[in-house]
């Protein structure tokens, strides 16, 4: 019935919409290239859950069981979870300009942070930051390990930096019409280090009521590696085979001092010689050259 009549009037009013539609279309045109305003918005949802669910990956693991196993022992995998399982941003919302009197009182401005820990924040309202907010002061494990930088960040929300993305796709390499569930598209960046630039950073986010400076590494890598004749991606050192494991891991030391050793190359060159400055003062001398070489495409550490 609702629909009907929403039907009749456009029919009515068609050719009036039309007018209407073109001369919006003239006075907004000109001068607009880099506008977003005629993106479809995203919906943005009420609660904690929904939100968890609309970027769920599990789905996913059924087909690409490699790469989802790769990706749970990653840090993207639990992007609001410190080193050794603790919930950094606790102590953010404790102290600090960012700090709040109980978990209902935040809002998505307390938040700077998720621009890049927890981007889906974009699809939700204040209610569920509050939710979060609660969680972490609560020390609630179990819901922020949920929180991560899934699959569909990488490959939908991530995958074009011009305009929205498709909603219902997924980006990857190549078009593949008949994917399951989803067609996927192919990304103009996937392959870029832009892809990652996204979120690792270039410099202080002023854009924020509290501006905070977190990553700042593909600034290294744009202005020391490639100028120095670097030609390698992050996903090339990075995602070899397009393994999404991701090292270095922190949580996992032996295997980390073990990349880092490979890594950090040390040169050690010694001669020793003995002094005699008198007959009987025979002193032993050395000397030592040591050059630590980074075969990284940016400065370590970084953040
Ligand atoms: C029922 C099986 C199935 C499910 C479920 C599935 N995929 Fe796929 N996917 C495939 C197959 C088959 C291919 C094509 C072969 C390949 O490249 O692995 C593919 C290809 C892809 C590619 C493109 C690879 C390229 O060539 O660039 C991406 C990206 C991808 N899937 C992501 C996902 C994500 C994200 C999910 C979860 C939302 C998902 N897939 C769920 C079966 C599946
Ligand atoms: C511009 C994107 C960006 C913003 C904004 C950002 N971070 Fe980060 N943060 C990263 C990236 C990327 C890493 C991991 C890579 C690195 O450290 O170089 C990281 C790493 C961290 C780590 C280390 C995590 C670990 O497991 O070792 C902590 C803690 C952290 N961020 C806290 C914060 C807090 C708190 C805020 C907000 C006040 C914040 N970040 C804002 C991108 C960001
Ligand atoms: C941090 C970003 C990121 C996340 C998270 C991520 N991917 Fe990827 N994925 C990439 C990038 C970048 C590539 C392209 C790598 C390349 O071609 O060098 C890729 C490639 C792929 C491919 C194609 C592999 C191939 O060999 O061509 C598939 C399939 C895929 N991803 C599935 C997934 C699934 C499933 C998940 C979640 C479990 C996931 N990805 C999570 C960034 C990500
Ligand atoms: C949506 C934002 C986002 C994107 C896109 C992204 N990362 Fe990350 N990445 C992060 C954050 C946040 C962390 C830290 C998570 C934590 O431990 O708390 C991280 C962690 C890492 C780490 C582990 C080391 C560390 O300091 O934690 C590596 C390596 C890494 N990312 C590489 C990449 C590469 C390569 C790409 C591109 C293919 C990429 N990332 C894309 C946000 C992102
Ligand atoms: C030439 C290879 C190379 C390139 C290119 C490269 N990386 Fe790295 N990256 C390394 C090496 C080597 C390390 C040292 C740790 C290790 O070996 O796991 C490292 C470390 C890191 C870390 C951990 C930083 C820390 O504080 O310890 C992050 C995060 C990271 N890279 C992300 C990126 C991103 C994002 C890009 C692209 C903008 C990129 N890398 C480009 C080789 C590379």
């Amino acid at each position: 019935m609702d629909y009907n009549l929403r039907y009749q009037t456009k029919q009515k009013f068609i050719s009036r919409l039309w007018i209407l539609a073109i001369s919006v279309m003239i006075v907004f045109l000109p001068g607009h290239g880099t506008s977003r305003a005629s993106d479809p918005s995203p919906t943005q949802v009420n609660s904690l859950q929904e939100l968890v669910d609309r970027f769920d990956s599990s789905s996913c693991r059924e087909c690409h069981e490699q790469i989802f196993t790769q990706w749970e022992k990653s840090h993207h995998s639990r992007s609001l979870m410190g080193i050794n399982d603790y919930i950094f941003i606790a102590s953010y919302l404790k102290k600090g300009p960012l700090a709040i009197p109980s978990g209902e009182k935040a809002t998505k401005k307390n938040f700077p942070c998720f621009k890049c820990h927890f981007p889906q924040i974009e699809f939700a309202t204040d209610s569920v930051a509050a939710e979060i907010a609660k969680a972490a002061l609560d020390n609630d494990k179990v819901t922020v390990r949920k929180l991560n930088i899934g699959c569909l960040v990488c490959h939908r929300e991530k995958s074009v930096v011009h305009g929205r993305p498709d909603m219902n796709a997924i980006y990857g390499n190549n078009d593949i019409k008949d994917h399951p569930e989803t067609p996927v598209r192919k990304s103009p960046l996937l392959k870029n280090s832009l892809m990652c630039g996204q979120c690792h950073g270039l410099g202080p986010n002023l854009e924020f009521e509290t501006p905070v400076q977190c990553a700042t590494l593909y600034g290294s890598y744009l202005h020391a590696y490639i100028p120095s004749g670097g030609t390698e991606t992050c996903q090339q050192c990075h995602m070899p085979g397009g393994d999404h494991y991701m090292p270095p891991n922190f949580n996992n030391r032996t295997e980390l001092s073990e990349r880092l050793r490979n890594s950090l190359p040390m040169q050690v060159r010694a001669l020793a010689y003995s002094f005699q400055p008198k007959e009987e003062d025979i002193r032993p001398m050395v000397v030592v050259n040591t050059k630590i070489f980074s075969k990284a495409g940016h400065r370590i550490p970084d953040g």
